[in-house]
């Protein structure tokens, strides 16, 4: 007789291929209606379940584990970053968890540039003109950017993500700088042209346009306090395609009213679509929801990842994601 089936339940709409693939191989419910699970569903699924498949969107504190079913032995992340579930407490209750990593590398780093791109060379005023038909027409003076090439880009984070925006940065003209818990491999450095910082402050202080690509962990939650902020050049751009819990969101509002940082680009909030209205006003900043990795191929290839480790796990093997909290 064959194995039954593992009972899987995912938390949110996927892509049709994706859920027709999980509906032939597992026993699964899908959300057909996209609503994000409240905390109640979410702790129902979690007692029902042999395989839970969230998203950011759903917060797996130590809390909602401890009413974790019996049958509940992995939680298959559809999504890189992992910061929304509690992998230790998870790891002590015996329930492995991965992610779906590499597979939004570039769609990510696609969208750091256009932002680098859109905040330095004003977009935001330029659609807005277009928009409200108010263009009169050529100025020489009129819609006055900064330049991109020949700047200096600081890169807070030079894992994956941080190196695929380093490749695309250099074939802009930037001058590539970073800061990382672990310096890279020399090759890498040598073919990105890349200068370590060593220590944050001084990189912060010397570069024209920061790049936040480091996870949000406990280490790295609120990196860019209101003193680290004030290192930075008041010609200073930030961009963040990662999480917005890795800066002070009212500090950060507060310096670029005051004209102390040059502009913003965020595709990443502190309270995810509670998004500060002052930040919202501003001229200088170009703000986006949350769509880093929004590309149709990459939402499937996020989905084959979870495929995969699931698939992985139901034949008794490890899940090729998983991940522990060594990684945090
Ligand atoms: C992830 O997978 O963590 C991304 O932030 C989703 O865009």
């Amino acid at each position: 007789m064959p194995a039954p089936k593992l009972s899987v339940v995912v938390t949110r709409r996927l892509p049709e291929v994706v859920e027709t693939r999980l509906k032939e191989l597992f026993d699964v419910e899908l959300n057909e209606t996209d609503e994000p699970f409240t905390r109640g569903q979410l702790a129902a699924a979690m007692q029902r379940a042999d395989v839970l498949v969230p998203t950011l969107t759903d917060v797996i504190d130590a809390a909602l584990l401890a009413q974790a079913g019996d049958k509940l032995k992995l939680i298959a992340n559809y999504g890189a970053g992992f910061d929304h579930i509690d992998v230790q407490t998870a790891r002590q209750r015996g329930i492995l968890v991965s992610n779906t990593p590499g597979v939004l590398t570039d769609d990510t780093a696609d969208m750091t540039m256009a932002l680098i791109l859109a905040v330095m060379r004003g977009f935001k005023k330029g659609l807005h003109i277009m928009e409200s038909g108010e263009w009169g027409g050529w100025s020489p003076t009129a819609f006055l950017g900064s330049r991109v090439g020949g700047k200096r880009l600081g890169i807070l984070g030079m894992g994956r993500i941080g190196q695929a925006v380093a490749r695309r940065a250099k074939a802009f003209g930037l001058q590539i700088h970073y800061h990382n818990r672990k310096r890279v491999h020399p090759d890498i450095e040598a073919e990105l042209e890349a200068t370590y910082w060593e220590s944050l402050d001084q990189m912060l202080s010397r570069v024209d346009i920061l790049s936040i690509n480091c996870p949000h962990t406990p280490a790295t939650y609120h990196l860019l306090n209101a003193r680290r902020l004030k290192l930075m050049k008041k010609t200073a751009y930030i961009v963040n395609t990662s999480r917005g819990e890795v800066i002070d969101e009212n500090a950060f509002t507060r310096m670029l009213r005051a004209g102390e940082l040059a502009g913003a680009g965020l595709d990443v909030f502190e309270k995810g679509p509670d998004v500060n209205p002052r930040l919202r006003e501003l001229e200088n900043t170009v703000l986006l929801p949350h769509m880093g990795s929004a590309t149709e191929e990459g939402r499937i290839e996020m989905g084959e990842k979870v495929i995969i480790n699931i698939k992985t796990f139901a034949d008794g093997h490890r899940p090729p994601d998983q991940v522990v909290p060594s990684m945090l």
